[in-house]
């Protein structure tokens, strides 16, 4: 029984479960993959002792920069982007990934129209999920990246890791008049919180604007930027693709996105 699961502060929402669970019968392992509440201040314990039990797990809000020191060894785009989204365990030892990045970068890929990486991407946000989206965008090739924040400290800091352009807060909307794809990484737009404010009036024609954000699936950024004929991006597209490399690290086998899934899927966020 290969034993999996998702860790985090809370929890109960998460739809990894549903997408692992699928594979796991797809697939015909004999595995479970569950969910585990954590609260911060038993990280390190809890940690330790689902990890003689279990071959890995998925990590999420808050914990998937704190993780870092519990583990025994990290590969190169975990350290790079500062942040592990999932864990394989292997005879104790603790190894941190992070496959948000191969998650946003294949959402680009697969989008039904193809998106312009000799052009420049705007990212909105500096978070761990806006780092995650930048070495994806330079994986995919970005001739040119800016990033606006909120607070200039974090964008200053992401742009100096990356070697990116940091744009302060106030001027996110001029920096949208050359660009070919607008990501917002911010929590704004999740059911609960504000809406983000962003005029998408100045952004070229054939711009396209995805949003990490899939509860809801069209946040008023996506509706406003259908509206004006852009292309639209989902952040569904990153969760489904992200959980691909975990599940192969655990499991031995790369899945598929089939249509059985995704209907899954979309009746869950309906
Ligand atoms: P994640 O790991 O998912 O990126 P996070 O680290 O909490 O989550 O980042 C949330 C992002 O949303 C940050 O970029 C935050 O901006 P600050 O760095 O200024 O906090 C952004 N954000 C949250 N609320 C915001 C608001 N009301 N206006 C602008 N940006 C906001």
């Amino acid at each position: 029984m290969i034993r999996t699961g998702v860790i985090g502060y809370p929890v109960q929402h998460s739809l990894s479960p549903l997408i692992h669970n699928y594979w796991i019968d797809k697939y015909g392992f004999d595995g479970h993959y569950g969910t585990h509440e954590i609260a911060p201040s038993d990280l390190s314990d809890t940690l330790k002792k689902l990890s003689t039990e279990y071959a890995g797990f998925n990590v999420t809000i808050p914990h998937k920069q704190r993780v870092i020191e519990l583990c025994d060894t990290l590969d190169d785009t975990a350290q790079k982007i500062g942040a592990v989204n999932t864990l394989v365990i292997d005879s104790g030892k603790i190894h941190g990934t992070n496959t948000d990045s191969f998650g946003f970068a294949e959402n680009i890929r697969q989008a039904e129209f193809r998106v312009d990486i000799n052009g420049t991407a705007l990212v909105l946000g500096a978070g761990g999920a806006a780092r995650g989206v930048i070495h994806a965008l330079q994986t995919l090739g970005f001739q040119k990246i800016k990033i606006a924040n909120r607070t200039l400290e974090k964008t200053q800091a992401i742009a100096k890791d990356f070697g990116v352009e940091a744009i302060e807060w106030k001027k996110r909307e001029q920096a949208g008049a050359d660009i070919s794809l607008l990501v917002n990484t911010t929590s704004l737009g999740m059911t609960g919180q504000l809406p983000l404010e962003y005029d998408l009036h100045n952004l070229p024609p054939g711009a396209a604007v995805c949003d990490i954000v899939y509860k809801p699936l069209y946040t008023v950024l996506l509706h406003e930027a259908q509206k004006r004929g852009l292309g639209v991006i989902t952040g569904i597209g990153m969760l489904l693709h992200q959980a691909r490399p975990a599940f192969a690290a655990w499991y031995g086998t790369m899945p598929d996105i089939d249509e059985n899934l995704q209907r899954k899927i979309d009746e869950a966020l309906a």
